[in-house]
């Protein structure tokens, strides 16, 4: 292991900020991890870094980033429909997608195109057209902290909800998650398929447009969704950026009425849960906000939910252009936006 000192984290965040760590190591196996919490116990700040694609910094890191390059997939159990493939945490998310899309195996094909690493996947339950990766992961392994031991949670464990989990509550800062264990469908039929979310029907008759419905495959949808993603989220290695950066706010019925009354047209998602999820970025575009730049920070001119650094922005920069963002939304409809993305 080598452990580099005043390192730049630059290439390791997809705002692409200039920030560096007093100290930086990458870990290749479990053993160098439970090495790394045995050394730095008390004395120095751990801080694990997946891909990057959902932090913001705003300041060098004092401490130690360990940044986790743990690689490997192996298929852990097969029945004549299904196997429970693991990915280490270390691998590209989209990698293991493109993979599992050209074996044909179904269950992760609308989460094309996904920045960010296996490891990072379950702490905000990544989600994307109609898909979370709740509903194929079947457990989470992890190390804690403090002891060095290795623990399974199960899907339930996991404590999944709208990109929220219990590595963001309970477990926030005391275990690393090493693998990630999910169910996919071996050749999957057009009924297994998730198209009706969206614009994924209409890009799907678009790109192929001599294929019937019920020949479709998971190939088709990853291809419809990386279309749909390139047209309106930035490339973060052309436009840095993080994706989402705020939720979308789930309002009781009586706020949604309330707001309803005055925006009739505002697009609204019922819940299963009796609330009502309203597009941030809609509310954001309402504020005049969407494809507006202050300097070098900006809203996105083909999604407004997506903050976005044209170059030289600092990390100080685009929360200070987010605060405006959210206290514009608030002053026009008394809606607190929350955060999706990390900010250090
Ligand atoms: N809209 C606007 N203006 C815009 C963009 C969208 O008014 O500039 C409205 C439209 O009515 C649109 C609605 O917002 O129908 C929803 O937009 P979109 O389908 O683009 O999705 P989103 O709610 O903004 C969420 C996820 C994305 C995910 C997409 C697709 C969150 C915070 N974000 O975005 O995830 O890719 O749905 O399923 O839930 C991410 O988490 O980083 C991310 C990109």
């Amino acid at each position: 292991m080598i452990f580099h000192q005043h390192y730049s984290l630059k290439p390791h965040n997809s705002f692409g900020l200039e920030v560096f760590a007093e100290q930086f190591v990458s870990i290749s196996s479990e053993e160098e991890l439970r090495e790394v919490f045995r050394s730095k116990q008390s004395a120095t700040p751990v801080f694990v870094l997946g891909g990057g694609s959902n932090v913001l910094f705003t300041q060098n890191v004092q401490g130690l980033v360990c940044k986790i390059a743990l690689k490997g997939t192996r298929v852990v159990r097969e029945t004549a429909e299904t196997l429970e493939l693991e990915c280490a945490a270390g691998e590209v998310w989209d990698d293991i997608v493109r993979y599992a899309v050209a074996q044909n195996w179904g269950g992760i094909e609308n989460l094309s195109l996904i920045p960010g690493s296996i490891g990072a996947a379950p702490v905000q339950n990544i989600g994307a057209y109609g898909v979370e990766l709740k509903d194929v992961l079947v457990s989470v392994q992890g190390m804690m902290r403090d002891t060095g031991e290795m623990h399974t949670l199960t899907q339930e464990e996991c404590a999944f909800g709208y990109r929220d989990s219990i590595f963001k509550r309970e477990l926030k800062n005391k275990c690393v998650i090493t693998s990630v264990t999910m169910r996919l469908r071996k050749n999957p039929t057009a009924n297994d398929l998730h198209t009706s979310y969206g614009a994924i029907r209409e890009e799907l008759t678009k790109l192929f447009p001599e294929t019937p419905h019920e020949s479709y495959t998971v190939h088709h949808v990853s291809e419809a969704v990386r279309s749909i993603r390139r047209s309106k989220l930035p490339d973060p290695a052309v436009l840095g950026n993080a994706g989402s950066f705020f939720k979308n706010p789930e309002v009781s019925r009586e706020v949604y009425e309330r707001l309803y009354a005055e925006y009739p047209a505002m697009p609204v998602f019922m819940l299963d849960s009796g609330l009502v999820k309203i597009p941030a970025a809609w509310l954001i575009e309402q504020t005049g906000w969407k494809g507006r730049r202050d300097g070098d920070a900006g809203m996105h001119t083909q999604q407004a939910l997506v903050l976005v650094n044209y170059g030289k922005a600092t990390g100080q920069d685009l929360v200070r252009l987010s605060e405006r963002v959210r206290a514009d939304v608030f002053a026009k409809f008394s809606l607190q936006l929350e955060t999706e993305v990390n900010i250090l």
